[in-house]
């Protein structure tokens, strides 16, 4: 099968295609990053190796309207799955929405509307558990919940999946949208709290806490929720929203407590700061659906998949060293003649 894989070069993506030629040799995948500040191809330096003939990655914007029609064609695109995004609420918040209406609508629309005229046979939208708002400390959202998303990356994550289920049942187009709660893992941007709260542990820098700490978030490691894609795309019904998620629900607080403790180091190194504007509350999906239907369970508990992430953390310094001090920007220039 030929994917389009879009925003591969990101954290889930990277983990995603690195996932997929793992598994099996049936998949040829393209890859379309535009290579914003959170793509980072170093993400896929072994993949570029290992499995050269069956991935190709290409810099582009999904925003690109000819672009995506000539990859779709000359490639003979079947499947499309849309990881492509502006994903960071505070950057929404601080930095304004306008790029994020452009990235996570607009080009959302042009994959879709592309992929009308080639020969898709599958459009799966990566989607979040923001699409659905906060909870108070009751409460659990199910794929039936009505939408209401609080600021700008939601609100445009959201609008994206109005858009992409308008194309199945307006075209027949065959959509299928997946909302996950918060992915943790390797190459994981070190914005977001968990990537943030390790590498900074490590460095014995502070670890930022929003507010009181106590907003909840559920976890899932990246593995589990590639795993999931991978089941949706060969055993779900087309037009369907599937939550994946795990139940493995944290306060912030509780989180930095524990890396603190993984680490030996001191509680005295969180520090309480501004807390984020409307900052979401709570999160939890139910996800029984997927469970029941295609069978899918989460597979690493949050403790293992912490050890794990933060042993890849501890032994990737380079890595981390250069995404903090922006120096992978260069490498694309250097090495990839981008
Ligand atoms: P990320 O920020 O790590 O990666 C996003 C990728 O998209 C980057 O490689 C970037 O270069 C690329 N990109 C951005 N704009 C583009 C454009 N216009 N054209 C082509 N490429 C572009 O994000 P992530 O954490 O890997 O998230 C991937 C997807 O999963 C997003 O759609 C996000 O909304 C969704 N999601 C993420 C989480 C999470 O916890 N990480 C949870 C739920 C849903
Ligand atoms: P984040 O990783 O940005 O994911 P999201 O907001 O999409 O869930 O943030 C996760 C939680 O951690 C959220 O409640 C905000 C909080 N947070 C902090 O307390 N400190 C930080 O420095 C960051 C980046 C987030």
């Amino acid at each position: 099968m030929n994917i389009l894989v879009t925003g591969g070069a990101g954290f889930i993506g990277s983990n995603f295609i690195r996932y997929l030629l793992d598994l099996s040799d049936e998949y040829f995948i393209i890859n379309l990053d535009k290579l914003t500040y959170s793509g980072n191809l170093e993400n896929l330096k072994d993949v570029k190796k290992g499995f050269s003939e069956r991935y190709k990655f290409l810099k582009g914007d999904i925003c690109d309207r000819e672009k995506v029609r000539d990859i779709i064609k000359n490639y003979q695109i079947e499947a499309i799955i849309n990881f492509a995004a502006e994903t960071h609420v505070d950057r929404s918040i601080k930095e304004g929405s306008k790029l994020f209406i452009r990235t996570n609508i607009l080009g959302t629309e042009t994959l879709l509307s592309e992929g009308l005229s080639g020969n898709i046979r599958l459009y799966i939208q990566i989607s979040t558990d923001e699409v659905y708002g906060s909870l108070g400390e009751e409460g659990i959202f199910t794929e039936k919940s009505v939408l209401s998303p609080t600021n700008p990356y939601s609100a445009s994550k959201a609008s994206a999946d109005l858009l992409a289920l308008s194309y199945f049942r307006t075209f027949g187009f065959p959509v299928i949208i997946v909302r996950s709660c918060n992915n943790f893992g390797p190459y994981r941007f070190p914005e977001k709290l968990i990537p943030l709260l390790i590498t900074n542990a490590i460095e014995d820098k502070y670890l930022p806490i929003y507010g009181e700490g106590r907003n909840v978030r559920e976890w899932i490691f990246v593995e589990d929720f590639c795993r999931a894609v991978y089941m949706v795309m060969n055993k779900s019904k087309l037009g369907e929203v599937y939550n994946i998620s795990t139940g493995f629900q944290k306060r912030n607080i509780e989180v930095a407590e524990l890396i603190l403790k993984k680490f030996n180091k001191g509680k005295d190194l969180i520090r309480f700061v501004e807390d984020r504007k409307g900052h979401d509350w709570r999160y939890s999906m139910d996800f029984s659906k997927i469970k029941n239907e295609i069978g899918w369970n989460p597979g690493i508990d949050f403790e293992r998949g912490l050890d794990d992430t933060i042993r890849w953390y501890s032994e990737n310094s380079r890595w981390v060293k250069n995404v903090k001090s922006g120096e992978y920007l260069k490498y694309y220039e250097k090495y990839y003649g981008l």
